[in-house]
C-alpha cells in the first residue's frame, strides 16, 4: 500500500460514517443480480449505509405506471437524496414513457456527469490512458421534447437554452473539478453558428470561469472537440457541454476509453440524484450469473463520492482496480492469461470484498477528493438581471404551395399586406434568404419564414391586425415569432445570405 493511502484506507474505520438511508431500484433484466452484487459490496465496504427498496421499470409500467415509476418513489428519492438504479428494459409499442426521463424531469436532475477512463493494459482501449469527465446539461436544449409539424414537408425541434441553466451546469463543472482535483475545464459548442443559443452558453462558461482562477478554462466548437476527444483525449480533463452535444461526445468517450460496459454515471440535481450504470438491461445474459456488475458498481462509488462519504468509495475502487489488475473478469472483459481468472457476477462482488483495504498496483489509486459542494443558485427570475426589452418586427411563417413555390410572387403579396405598421424585410427558406434578391439556388420547401419589420414600435394589436391581413388574404401562418431587442441589441438572427 502506497504511503499516501495508508492513512486514508486505515485511518478510520468505515462504520464511523453516520447512518444514511439511499433509495435503490433493481431495474430490469441482469438489474436484480447486478445490484445484489452491488449492495453486498456496498455492505462490507459502508455498513452504515441502508437500502430502501423501490419498485421501477418492468413491474412498474405492469401495474399501470406509464411512466414505470411511481409516486411513491419519486417521494422516496426525494425523502434520502439518492438512488442507486439498475437498467430498465424498455418496453415495446406506444404510451409508455422513459423512467430515466421521468426522474430527469421530475427532480430536477440537471446535471449528467460520466468518467471515461480506460484500463490499460487490464482492459482493451482504442486510447489507453485515458481520464475525462464529460458532463452534460440534461434538461433544456432539444431535449425539452418540444417538436412541431408545420407543413407537409417542414418540422421543427425547439432548442431552448436558459441563463440559469447555463449558469447551473457550468458552475457544476467547475466544482466539480475542484473537487476532484482535476486542472481544466473545457466547454463545447457549436456558437459560431448558433449564435443566441450555443453563444450564451459559451458566454457563461466565460464569465463562471473567472471564479475559479486556479482551472484552466478553454472553450471548443464541437465538432472538432469530438474528433480530438477520439484522436487526443489526453488534451482534456473535465468537459461541459450541452445536452444533445454530450450525449453523442459522452458515447464517443467511453468508446475509445474501452470501459463503455464498466462505467457509471450520475445525474445530479438540487435535491436529489440518481446513480447507474451507463449499460442498458442486457435481457440476452439475464438470470445466468454471467453479467458484468462494474458499470453499477462505479454508479456505487459516484454515488457515495456524491453523499461525502469518500473512505468507503476510495476503498471499494481501488478494490475493484485492484481485481482488474489481476485479471479477475466476467465474461464479457474476461482475456485468458497466466493467473487470470473468469467469474460470474456474485463471485466477482466476492473478489472485490476480499480486497477492500488494498489498492492497486499499475492503475491510478484513489487517493482523496472531496464531495462536491452543493450549488446554490439564485431562484430564477431574480439573477438574471431585467433589460430594456423593445418588441420590433415578427417572424411569420407559412405554409405555402403555390406559383410553382415563386418566391417573388410570395414576397410581392407580403408586401402589399405588410402595411401600415410594418416593413416586409426579408423572406428565407430553410434560413436561406429567397426574397428580395434571394438566392435562386436553394431548394425551396413549403415552409417559408417572414420578417416584417415594425415602422413604430409594434405591439401585439399591431401583429394581430397583421396576421388577421394574412389570413383574411388566404395565407396559412403557422407560428409567429416576436422580434425584441435587449438593451439595443437585437435578440434573434439574422437570416443567412441576408
Ligand atoms: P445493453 O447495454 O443492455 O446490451 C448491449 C450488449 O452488451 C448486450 O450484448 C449485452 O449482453 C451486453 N451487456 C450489457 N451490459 C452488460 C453487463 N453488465 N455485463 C455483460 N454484458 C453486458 O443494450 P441494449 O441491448 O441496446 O438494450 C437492452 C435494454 O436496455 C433495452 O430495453 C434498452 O432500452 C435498455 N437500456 C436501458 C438503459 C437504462 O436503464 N439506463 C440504458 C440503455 C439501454
Amino acid at each position: 500500500m502506497s504511503a499516501v493511502l495508508a492513512p486514508l484506507i486505515n485511518s478510520a474505520a468505515p462504520d464511523t460514517l453516520p447512518a444514511r438511508t439511499v433509495a435503490v431500484a433493481a431495474g430490469d433484466g441482469i438489474g436484480p443480480e447486478i445490484t445484489s452484487a452491488v449492495l453486498r459490496v456496498l455492505a462490507a465496504a459502508d455498513p452504515a449505509l441502508s437500502f430502501h427498496h423501490v419498485t421501477v421499470g418492468l413491474k412498474a409500467y405492469a401495474a399501470g405506471e406509464a411512466s414505470g415509476i411511481g409516486q411513491d418513489v419519486l417521494d422516496a428519492v426525494a425523502r434520502h437524496g439518492a438512488i442507486l438504479k439498475g437498467p430498465i428494459t424498455t418496453p415495446q409499442g406506444g404510451g409508455y414513457k422513459s423512467v430515466n426521463v421521468t426522474l430527469r424531469k421530475v427532480l430536477g436532475l440537471y446535471a449528467n456527469v460520466r468518467p471515461s477512463i480506460s484500463y490499460h493494459p487490464f482492459i482493451t482501449a482504442l486510447q489507453p490512458g485515458m481520464d475525462v469527465v464529460v458532463i452534460r446539461e440534461n434538461e433544456e436544449d432539444t431535449y425539452a421534447g418540444i417538436e412541431h409539424r408545420q407543413s407537409d414537408e417542414v418540422y421543427q425541434c425547439l432548442k431552448l437554452v436558459s441563463r440559469p441553466g447555463c449558469e447551473r451546469i457550468c458552475r457544476y463543472a467547475f466544482e466539480y473539478a475542484r473537487a476532484h482535483g482535476r486542472r481544466k475545464v473545457t466547454c463545447m459548442t457549436k456558437s459560431n453558428i448558433m449564435k443566441l443559443t450555443d453563444g450564451l452558453f459559451q458566454r457563461v462558461f466565460e464569465e463562471t470561469a473567472r471564479d475559479y482562477p486556479e482551472l484552466v478554462a478553454e472553450h471548443m466548437i464541437i465538432d472538432i472537440g469530438t474528433a480530438r476527444m477520439a484522436s487526443r483525449p489526453a488534451e482534456f480533463d473535465v468537459v461541459v457541454t450541452l445536452n444533445l452535444y454530450g450525449d453523442i461526445l459522452s458515447d464517443v468517450a467511453a468508446e475509445v476509453s474501452g470501459s463503455i460496459g464498466l462505467a457509471g454515471s450520475a445525474n445530479i440535481g438540487r435535491e436529489c440524484a440518481m446513480f447507474e450504470a451507463v449499460h442498458g438491461s442486457a435481457p440476452d445474459i439475464a438470470g445466468r450469473d454471467i453479467a458484468n456488475p462494474s458499470g453499477m458498481l462505479q454508479a456505487a462509488v459516484m454515488m457515495l463520492q456524491h453523499l461525502g462519504r469518500e473512505r468507503p468509495a476510495a476503498l471499494i475502487r481501488n478494490a475493484w482496480l485492484r481485481t482488474l489488475e489481476e485479471g479477475i473478469l466476467t465474461a464479457d472483459a474476461y482475456r485468458p492469461g497466466p493467473g487470470r481468472r473468469q467469474v460470474g457476477t456474485q463471485e466477482f462482488a466476492d473478489a472485490v470484498i476480499e480486497r477492500l483495504g488494498q489498492v492497486p498496483r499499475r492503475l491510478a489509486p484513489v487517493a482523496e477528493g472531496q464531495a462536491v459542494p452543493e450549488v446554490r443558485l439564485q431562484p430564477p427570475g431574480s439573477a438574471t438581471p431585467r433589460s430594456s426589452k423593445r418588441l420590433v418586427g415578427v417572424d411569420v411563417f407559412l405554409d405555402w404551395d403555390e406559383a410553382g413555390r415563386d418566391p417573388g410572387v410570395l414576397g410581392r403579396r407580403l408586401e402589399a399586406l405588410a402595411g401600415p405598421d410594418f416593413t416586409l424585410a426579408v423572406v428565407t427558406n430553410r434560413g436561406v434568404k429567397v426574397y428580395p434578391g434571394g438566392n435562386a439556388r436553394t431548394l425551396c420547401t413549403d415552409h417559408w419564414r417572414c420578417r416584417f419589420q415594425a415602422q413604430e414600435a409594434a405591439g401585439p394589436t399591431t401583429i394581430a391586425a397583421l396576421l388577421l391581413r394574412l389570413a383574411e388574404a388566404g395565407l396559412d401562418a403557422v407560428k409567429t415569432e416576436n422580434l425584441y431587442e435587449f438593451d439595443g441589441q437585437a435578440g434573434y438572427s439574422q437570416a443567412q445570405g441576408a
